[in-house]
């Protein structure tokens, strides 16, 4: 026998009652995000390497560490994407929506690739839904985005949901605070762990999240960037937060947030589960306002964010979406070549009609075909014998003896009276 084949580490099959939750999270996302002006996107599932690098950031562990890069048959670097924003910024430049009324509102509900340590809740490749508004600097574009994200997760029913908010004011104001955290680290060398001393040069803002006692205490008495805001920033940050308090929608304003794309500049934020393991963050997003010039289009403001499908169903608990109902199942008594055709017509016309219907497809006996119909959750069962057909209500039990014709109208008509 030829040796079993599985889906490579960190991949998974989607299964049907997997694919049936997903469906719902898409509805959801729908429903949601077109009630607000957000259009479907889907860009291609390869791109040229140098949009992550430049996009994404070549100092960035996802572009330095996790990309699927490969050489296509003309000689050009591929990646598979890593990310939806780079790609989304690169089609609104390519197709010239900066001509269009502003902010364009777009989502996506894709597949990411990533070579990452796989476990529970991280994957190579994952889903995610994501929302990106391009073109507006106004801080309602930032609100809103936010509140439909908590929206969609809430309605979907992710469990213990947190959210932190942060923001990063404009690169320049960021160039000077790493300046400034740099030289407080060195001035305090001596109290802090050997990693975070190897580091201050490459990455100082990591120095925050160290477990390291004597680090901590440093860092406790560390400058912050959210305090180091410039007015402008400062101005929209607070705006930004006034229309959440608005809303009523709970926040923690985490000072040190920080994310692993080099494109945020302002507004940043994280959804995290308590429902889930290590692999807490079920969303996060910000603020991009360079990432569409930095592609070469005209200077445009951007916000968005990504959802991981995965996570949002590990954090929304197991509970099992009910198979769909099926209308009609078509059996045979007798297993002739009419009495079978007859069957087939029957089924093609009761979905004609609007109604789900399934024909008998592995040569069972009437016995076991009856047990097929319940296992498949059929409402009706028409059994085509010599003469006639006989029509079952699975669920009173009741039968009726009447003409193949008479079965579709008959079930339209007993469905409706129960819907
Ligand atoms: P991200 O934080 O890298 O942001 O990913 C967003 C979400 O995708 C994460 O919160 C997580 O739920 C999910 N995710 C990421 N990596 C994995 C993985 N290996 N396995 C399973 N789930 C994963 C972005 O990707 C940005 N493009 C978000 C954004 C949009 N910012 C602005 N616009």
């Amino acid at each position: 026998m030829a040796q079993k084949l599985q889906a490579p580490r960190g991949t998974y099959d989607v299964l049907p009652d997997d694919a049936a939750r997903r469906e719902h999270v898409e509805a959801a996302a729908r429903q949601i995000l077109g009630a607000a002006g957000y259009r479907r996107i889907e860009t291609p599932t390869f791109e040229a390497t140098e949009l992550f690098a430049r996009g994404v950031g070549a100092s960035t562990d996802i572009v330095q560490k996790e990309m699927y890069t490969f050489e296509d048959g003309g000689g050009r670097s591929v990646t598979l994407r890593p990310e939806g924003t780079a790609p989304v910024a690169r089609a609104y430049v390519e197709h010239g929506m900066q001509k269009l009324p502003q902010p364009v509102k777009l989502w996506y509900l894709s597949s990411f690739f990533r070579y990452e340590r796989a476990q529970a809740g991280r994957y190579r490749q994952f889903w995610q839904v994501g929302a990106e508004a391009i073109g507006s600097a106004d801080p309602a574009v930032d609100a809103e985005a936010i509140l439909l994200l908590a929206e969609l997760l809430e309605s979907l029913g992710v469990r213990d949901v947190r959210l932190r908010l942060g923001s990063l004011g404009t690169p320049e104001t960021r160039a000077a605070y790493r300046a400034e955290l740099q030289a407080y680290l060195r001035a305090h060398e001596g109290e802090l762990s050997e990693e975070v001393r190897g580091r201050i040069d490459l990455n100082p803002l990591r120095a925050f999240d160290a477990d390291h006692p004597g680090t901590r205490s440093v860092m406790a008495g560390a400058p912050l960037l959210l305090d180091r805001l410039t007015g402008e920033d400062a101005d929209h940050f607070a705006e930004v937060r006034a229309l959440l308090d608005g809303a009523d929608l709970a926040y923690e304003v985490d000072p040190t947030l920080v994310r692993g794309l080099d494109y945020y500049a302002r507004t940043l934020f994280e959804f995290t589960s308590d429902a889930l393991g290590a692999q807490s963050g079920v969303a996060g997003g910000g603020r991009y306002d360079g990432l569409v010039e930095q592609l070469g289009g005209p200077p445009t403001p951007g916000i968005g964010w990504a959802a991981g499908i995965e996570r949002i169903l590990l954090a929304t608990g197991e509970e099992r979406v009910p198979p769909p109902i099926l209308d009609l199942y078509v059996a045979y008594a007798v297993a002739d070549r009419p009495t079978r055709a007859i069957g087939f017509e029957l089924t093609w016309e009761a979905r004609r009609a609007g109604l789900s219907a399934q024909f008998e497809l592995a040569g069972r006996s009437l016995k076991g075909q009856l047990k097929q119909a319940a296992r498949a959750g059929a409402r009706f069962v028409a059994i085509l014998g010599e003469d006639g057909a006989t029509l079952k209500d699975m669920e009173t039990g009741e039968q009726e003896q009447l003409e193949p014709g008479r079965v579709i109208p008959v079930v339209l008509k007993k469905g409706k009276t129960l819907a």
